[in-house]
């Protein structure tokens, strides 16, 4: 295959066989029709920039019946909170003379993060292909587009808007397979010495975890900061510094800035020499990261045998979109997970995709199993502290379980 950000050949490191939609929850489980794909993946070792060789259309992932609601986690609504008064901050210092701010946010979802920056009088726009997450940000009163973010809509939205002082976005550049174009788009929509601001999960944390189950259908991509400053200075988008947050399993924040004579801050330096101390800038990392794979999808399963075979009751925690690749990946279905408990009331009641395994509502969480396969392992913290009653054994597919 073909990098999409540089073009030029890379190696294949490893498939995970042929896969569904992660967020592809299906009404019966006898659906004969259910779309997959082989989802295998290479990446370009000169950048750190991983990458699925083919990704489904974006528009089977994105639209009117979207999965994904940011409002589910808690932790994850404190997160936005804490991030629209960065962005708050960041505007007052960079800008204190600009009275015409504006804040626009790609892949805005249910308008979590920008309802903030509205609550502050600051003009802003989301934009939200999803339609019915792009419905409830509108009912908070943010102005939301949905469409598909691109060069195009970029030119669009400054015929009816203005020049942003700040574009930000999470978990969703990870997603879009134009990264050229995306990057061009995100310049065109900035002031000069505007902020584009984006996080998504680290490419560090998932080869360090093994955390495979980040990479699904929607996950083109897993970044790192030698990928971001790469990516991005071929259109005037400097990398000026990086923050390591713990969402998501572990995200990687980047600050760009449009002026490319800005200096990198000594953390990002740092950083950036740490990716190649960690190996991240040769193939053998990820060849490493490939044999762990297969060690733990092994392992994941056979424990699943031998609770089985120990007459132990099972079920998993949390229908995550990562969950699709993990139970695909292993070969493993409701024959040894009895069901999955969810909170997300677009979920309850139906098979995850590919394997089947039915999701039950919260409530199903008691009586108690024996076992618990915690699939939201990155909301560990607020799960276990929620759970504290809960003494049967936890478990996940994560390589530190395994060796
Ligand atoms: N930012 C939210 C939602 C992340 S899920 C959060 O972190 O919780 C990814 C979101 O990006 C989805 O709502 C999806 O509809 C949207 N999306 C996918 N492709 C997009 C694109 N090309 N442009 C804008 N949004 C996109
Ligand atoms: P995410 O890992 O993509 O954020 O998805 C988390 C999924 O886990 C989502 O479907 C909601 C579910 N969930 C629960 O069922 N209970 C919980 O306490 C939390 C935090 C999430």
């Amino acid at each position: 295959m073909k990098c999409r950000s540089t073009g030029v050949d890379i190696p294949r490191i490893i498939t995970y066989g042929q896969q569904p939609l992660g967020n592809g929850f299906l009404d019966r489980p006898d659906i004969e029709d259910e779309y997959f794909f082989e989802m295998a993946v290479g990446v370009n070792s000169d950048i750190a920039l991983l990458q699925l060789e083919v990704q489904p259309n974006p528009e089977q992932m994105f639209h009117d019946n979207y999965a994904f609601y940011s409002r589910t986690s808690n932790f994850m609504v404190n997160h936005f909170n804490e991030t629209a008064d960065e962005i708050i901050e960041i505007l007052e210092e960079d800008f204190p003379k600009d009275n015409d701010k504006f804040v626009v946010e790609i892949g805005s979802n249910d308008g979590v993060m920008l309802e903030h920056i509205v609550k502050k009088g600051i003009d802003c726009l989301g934009v939200e292909p999803s339609e019915n997450v792009a419905k409830i940000s509108n009912q908070y009163g943010i102005e939301t587009i949905s469409e598909f973010f691109s060069t195009e809509l970029s030119h669009k939205i400054l015929e009816s808007y203005k020049n942003a002082n700040v574009v930000y976005a999470a978990n969703v550049f990870c997603h879009i397979p134009e990264i050229n174009d995306l990057a061009e788009a995100c310049s065109n929509l900035l002031k000069d010495n505007g902020y584009l601001i984006f996080e998504d999960p680290y490419l560090g944390d998932v080869i360090e975890k093994v955390s495979y189950d980040q990479i699904y259908d929607e996950h083109v991509y897993l970044f790192s900061c030698n990928s971001i400053k790469s990516i991005f200075a071929k259109y005037g988008l400097k990398l000026v510094k990086c923050k390591h947050l713990s969402t998501h399993g572990g995200s990687m924040r980047y600050y760009l800035k449009k002026n490319m004579d800005s200096d990198e801050s000594t953390s990002l330096i740092k950083q950036l020499s740490h990716e190649d101390h960690l190996g991240m800038l040769s193939i053998e990392a990820y060849q490493k990261f490939a044999e762990r794979c297969e060690v733990t999808k092994i392992g994941f399963k056979d424990r699943l045998i031998k609770a089985k075979e120990d007459n132990k009751r099972v079920i998993g925690y949390g229908a995550t979109s990562k969950s699709t690749t993990i139970l695909n990946y292993c070969d493993v279905g409701p024959e040894l997970i009895e069901f999955i408990t969810d909170t997300t009331p677009t979920k309850i009641g139906k098979f995850t995709p590919g394997k089947h395994v039915p999701v039950k509502s919260y409530d199903y969480f008691e009586p108690h199993p024996d076992l618990a396969v915690l699939f939201a392992w990155n909301h560990k913290k607020e799960i276990l502290a929620k759970e504290s009653n809960y003494m049967g054994e936890w478990m996940t597919h994560l390589y530190e379980e395994y060796v």
